[in-house]
């Protein structure tokens, strides 16, 4: 039975005793069997912390929102926040981190892999101001990810090292999902962040470029308790897009460098078909070149949708207008690009480097204005 009696009420109107210390921030996509538990582990392992968690559901087909809903109906410890038409891990622990009034946040999988226990120490490493960054390693003495298969061990290690070599970063786990970070470094930090992808760690680190202190506590990865795993080969792809996206400096994004991987896939495919459609087939030339033309925009929209823009992917009805927004943004791009390859030639400039500068004025603007009108933010 609910107390509804005014002075009842008047209690639970109250502020709270003790103000936050904590928020746990756990991204969720089909983890309905677990919430229920982690929440329980928590408690346990943060008894005497004020906290919190913050799930950030994307509208999950399990209902695991539901779940949490009801939940944070019960305990007000816990918290729920439900993304509708977005999805990926990093945006989730980012938008989750910013809904939290709490001087500290962490960051955990729903899954069971972390190691809860870990996060007193963690929170008392950061309040006591010895980091601001406090990461649970698997790479380091005491840590283990044995959990992990021989070719998943093997791709980890691997990207472990690219990012180190090409970012320059010391910490033996940037790619771990298991971090608590203050609050305020990461609100500082939070604008300059890739939404997209699977390792928001890695772009926390690297985003700071070394204006964090970095602790790493040991922890073993545990194995998961129900469900499957989200990470697919698209993750590899992300990962490399943001190494080169910090690589540079930010001034390649990594949409913008998946989109122009796909341009270049689109030029395969269209000299392929030009040489099928002419020699195969042996329609003449203007023919060739305009279905060409055709199929390797039909190609690159389908890759953009399902790769570049997967997290805002047109779907039904939708992939329709899409594809022929696209058709029109890309015909004058290539207006676009044959009139800079001609100004350009004209100063007389070597002809690759007036075609070059047509390229990429074609990619720059085909890519600008996808993401104004065939992949807008709904
Ligand atoms: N909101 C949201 N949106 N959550 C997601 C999404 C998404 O698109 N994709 C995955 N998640 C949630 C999962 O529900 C889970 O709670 C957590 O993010 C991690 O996803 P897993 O699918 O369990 O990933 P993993 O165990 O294979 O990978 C973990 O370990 C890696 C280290 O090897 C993650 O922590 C990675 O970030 C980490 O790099
Ligand atoms: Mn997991």
């Amino acid at each position: 039975m609910i107390d509804a009696s005014p002075a009842a009420v008047a209690t639970r109107a109250q502020p709270a005793a003790v103000p936050l210390q904590l928020s746990v921030v756990v991204p969720t996509f089909n983890e309905r069997d677990n919430v229920e538990l982690l929440f329980r582990k928590l408690e346990a392992a943060l008894a005497g912390v004020a906290w919190e968690v913050i799930f950030v559901d994307d509208n999950s087909p399990d209902g695991t929102w539901q779940v949490v809903r009801e939940m944070a109906r019960r305990d007000p410890r816990a918290r729920c926040i439900r993304r509708i038409g977005r999805r990926g891990l990093s945006g989730a622990c980012i938008e989750g981190i910013l809904a939290s009034g709490a001087p500290f946040a962490a960051v955990m999988d729903a899954d069971l892999q972390h190691d809860e226990t870990q996060l007193a120490k963690m929170l008392s490493l950061l309040e006591s101001n010895a980091a601001d960054l406090v990461i649970g390693s698997r790479y380091i003495e005491g840590g283990s990810a044995d959990s992990f298969d021989r070719q998943r061990a093997g791709i980890s290690a691997i990207a472990t090292q690219v990012a180190q070599k090409a970012l320059k970063i010391e910490v033996a786990d940037p790619m771990s999902g298991f971090f608590m970070i203050r609050r305020d470094r990461f609100e500082q930090l939070a604008p300059e962040l890739s939404t997209q992808g699977f390792k928001i760690l890695l772009d926390v680190i690297a985003t700071a470029r070394g204006s964090l202190r970095i602790v790493e506590v040991p922890f073993t990865f545990g194995s998961r308790l129900h469900g499957e795993s989200k990470l697919d080969s698209m993750v590899a792809l992300d990962f490399l897009g943001l190494v080169l996206a910090k690589f540079s400096h930010d001034v390649l994004s990594l949409r913008f460098i998946l989109f122009a991987l796909v341009g270049s896939t689109g030029v395969v495919v269209h000299f392929v078909t030009l040489f099928v459609v002419l020699k195969l087939f042996e329609q003449p030339f203007a023919e060739a070149q305009g279905v060409a033309a055709l199929v390797a925009m039909t190609s690159n929209f389908i890759l953009n949708n399902f790769l570049t823009y997967r997290d805002q992917r047109l779907k039904g009805f939708a992939i329709v207008r899409g594809l022929l927004l696209f058709y029109l943004v890309c015909g004058v791009g290539l207006l676009a690009n044959v009139g800079v390859a001609f100004a350009v030639y004209n100063e007389h400039i070597t002809w690759w480097l007036a075609g070059a500068a047509g390229a990429l004025m074609g990619v720059v603007w085909n890519y600008a204005m996808s993401g104004l009108f065939v992949w807008r933010k709904r």
